[in-house]
């Protein structure tokens, strides 16, 4: 395998591990009071590694990750995580139910988000990669960008092969 195919390799790698989504609570209408967001999460596919990110006035509002619960009830008792930048951007790692509420009060008006985050979607070359079935439950972040590299070689080696017979 020469350099440039080498180099292509390594861009297809750095282009399959930064494609993960950034979903905006509430699009354009951001974290606010008064909006339903079990119909914006509804529209929208959550993948294991893809962001969700909060925009909002960081002096009124916040937001806190929490579990049924307190997403049911609006408490922040026990809460898994707070954030509070007015844009902030987290990582949904696993692949569970998350709650999102705020905890200033909004909650009870609407301010409460929760999410299903579903495994990578298999990669098509992945077939000839042997999977254990541990990944399913940890589904780590990190695994996308290693299968897609792994796929991504046995496609420029499919390439490079194919290549060479016709010749
Ligand atoms: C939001 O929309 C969902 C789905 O249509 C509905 O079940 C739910 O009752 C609505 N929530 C509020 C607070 O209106
Ligand atoms: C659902 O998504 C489509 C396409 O992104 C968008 O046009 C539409 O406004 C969304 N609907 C809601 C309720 O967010
Ligand atoms: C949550 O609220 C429900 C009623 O709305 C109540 O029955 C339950 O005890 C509450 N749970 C907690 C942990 O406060
Ligand atoms: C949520 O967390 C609270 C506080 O830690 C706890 O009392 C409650 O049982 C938890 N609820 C669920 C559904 O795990
Ligand atoms: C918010 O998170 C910080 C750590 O990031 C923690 O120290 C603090 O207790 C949390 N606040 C609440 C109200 O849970
Ligand atoms: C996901 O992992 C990153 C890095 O460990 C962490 O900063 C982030 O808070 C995690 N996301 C959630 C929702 O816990």
């Amino acid at each position: 395998m020469d350099l440039s195919v080498l180099f292509l390799l390594l861009l297809a790698a750095v282009a399959t591990t930064v494609n993960a989504t950034d979903h905006i609570v509430g699009a354009n209408k951001g974290w606010n009071p008064g909006i339903n967001y079990t119909l914006w999460a509804n529209n929208q596919t959550f993948y294991a590694g893809d962001y969700i990110s909060f925009r909002y006035k960081k002096t009124e509002y916040n937001v806190f990750l929490v579990n049924e619960t307190g997403y049911d009830n609006c408490t922040i008792e026990g809460a898994l995580g707070n954030w509070t930048s007015g844009k902030d951007f987290i990582m949904l790692n696993e692949t569970e139910r998350y709650y999102f509420i705020c905890g200033t009060g909004g909650c009870l008006n609407g301010m409460k988000v929760s999410v299903v985050v579903h495994p990578l979607p298999t990669p098509p070359m992945s077939a000839i990669v042997p999977r254990h079935s541990s990944e399913k439950s940890a589904a780590p972040a990190a695994a996308r960008g290693f299968r897609s590299l792994l796929a991504m070689s046995f496609a420029f080696f499919g390439l490079t092969l194919c290549g060479s017979v016709w010749i």
